[in-house]
């Protein structure tokens, strides 16, 4: 969908209506029901709304910077390692886990009373090198990984029992045509090893809800298709797939879907029996911001939570950080940036204002 000036006016009618405080609110029967002034902070609008919001976290600045550390813990209720829970990090030398930083976080988060999302125990990035390279040159045979891959999931879906409320089992499994994504599992295990590493976790943490992962699947196409395909088929195997995440990953540039589309889409995932979640959102603009940009941004981050919040199992929001002091949009979009709520300064920006206004007016 094109950015329109309908947008504009969306985005201008709740900053309209964000200006005037609301301290009450009455539900459909009329009764009075607990109210958040809109300008409280994001967790706590949010839980009158019975959904988490989540940040992911940078573990190096959330060490090095108070402020940032801070913020996290009033702002947020869902906490998601950025990086720290790969298999990279977990793993650097083969047999020797090391989840330090990740429970740390876990500490952290439990101190400010917030729950955290597990991310990821399968990508096909951020994998350690002995494990890429041992595949490459044939020192590890397609059954030596297999059995490599159950080790891990076991491990780590153990390590952190009963510590998180949902897993990334399989993260970006589908590739940008639909089909099954080319990487060393698919290529030496065969396409059934999804199937076995939602079964390797739900056999290490019987709770946790067990989630598949993806960008571009907010909307209706080929892409949220072949996953919706994909569950159905996993499910008629008995496979214990809990819940569908969609990234978010926006740029203001590429127009958004609208908040109807995305519900749809969830929606057709809850009615297979999922529950569902926007996982890692961020609105990306070409540099520098000006005050159109910002208003476009406000209306991604808007569209994405009001089609969340449309849905009806829709349990967690999460960005993908949430200030613009750290965030890797940067790195790896050359000339694109200030993609987050807040700017390097931690003032909010018009999408922070926005999420605050959607979660004060919505009636769910
Ligand atoms: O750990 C090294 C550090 O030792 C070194 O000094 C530094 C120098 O650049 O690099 C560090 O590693 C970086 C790592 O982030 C930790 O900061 C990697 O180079 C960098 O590639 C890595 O980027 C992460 C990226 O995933 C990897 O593809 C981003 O932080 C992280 O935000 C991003 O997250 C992914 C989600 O997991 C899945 N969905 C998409 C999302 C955005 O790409």
């Amino acid at each position: 969908m094109k950015l329109t000036s309908i947008a504009a006016v969306t985005v201008l009618a709740a900053s309209i209506l964000y200006s005037v405080s609301l301290t009450s609110s009455a539900d459909d029967a009329g009764t009075q029901r607990h109210t958040v002034p809109v300008d409280s902070p994001l967790r706590d609008l949010a839980k009158r709304q019975d959904l988490l919001i989540g940040t992911a976290v940078d573990y190096d600045a959330f060490n090095a910077d108070t402020v940032y550390r801070e913020r996290i813990a009033t702002e947020f209720s869902s906490i998601t390692a950025e990086n720290v829970m790969k298999w990279q990090l977990l793993e650097p030398e083969r047999g020797k886990l090391d989840f330090t930083a990740a429970d740390e976080l876990i500490a952290a988060a439990k101190r400010s009373g917030q729950k955290v999302r597990g991310h990821t125990l399968l990508w096909h990035n951020q994998l350690p090198t002995w494990l890429t390279e041992g595949v490459a040159s044939g020192e590890i045979s397609p059954a030596e990984l297999r059995n490599i891959l159950r080790k891990h999931v076991i491990d780590v879906a153990s390590h952190f029992r009963g510590k998180l409320y949902q897993w990334d089992v399989v993260n970006e499994v589908i590739d940008d045509d639909a089909n099954l994504r080319d990487t060393i599992f698919l290529q030496n295990l065969g396409p059934g090893y999804i199937a076995d590493v939602f079964r390797w976790a739900r056999q290490a943490d019987p709770k946790v809800k067990l989630y598949l992962n993806d960008y571009n699947v907010e909307g209706l196409n080929a892409k949220s298709d072949a996953y919706f395909q994909l569950v159905k088929d996993l499910l008629r195997q008995r496979v214990p797939v809990d819940g569908f995440g969609a990234q978010g990953h926006y740029g203001v540039q590429f127009g958004f879907h609208s908040a109807s589309e995305v519900m749809t889409n969830l929606r057709r995932f809850e009615d297979l029996g999922l529950e569902t979640s926007i996982t890692e959102v961020d609105v990306r603009m070409i540099m520098p911001p000006d005050t159109v940009k910002l208003q476009a941004q406000a209306q991604g981050y808007s569209v994405l939570l009001q089609g969340c919040l449309l849905a009806r199992k829709c349990t967690s929001f999460t960005v993908w950080g949430y200030t613009d002091k750290y965030s890797w949009v940067p790195g790896f979009f050359t000339g694109e940036g200030a993609a987050n709520l807040l700017d390097e300064n931690f003032a909010a920006k018009p999408g922070y204002r926005e999420l605050q206004a959607v979660l004060a007016l919505a009636g769910r």
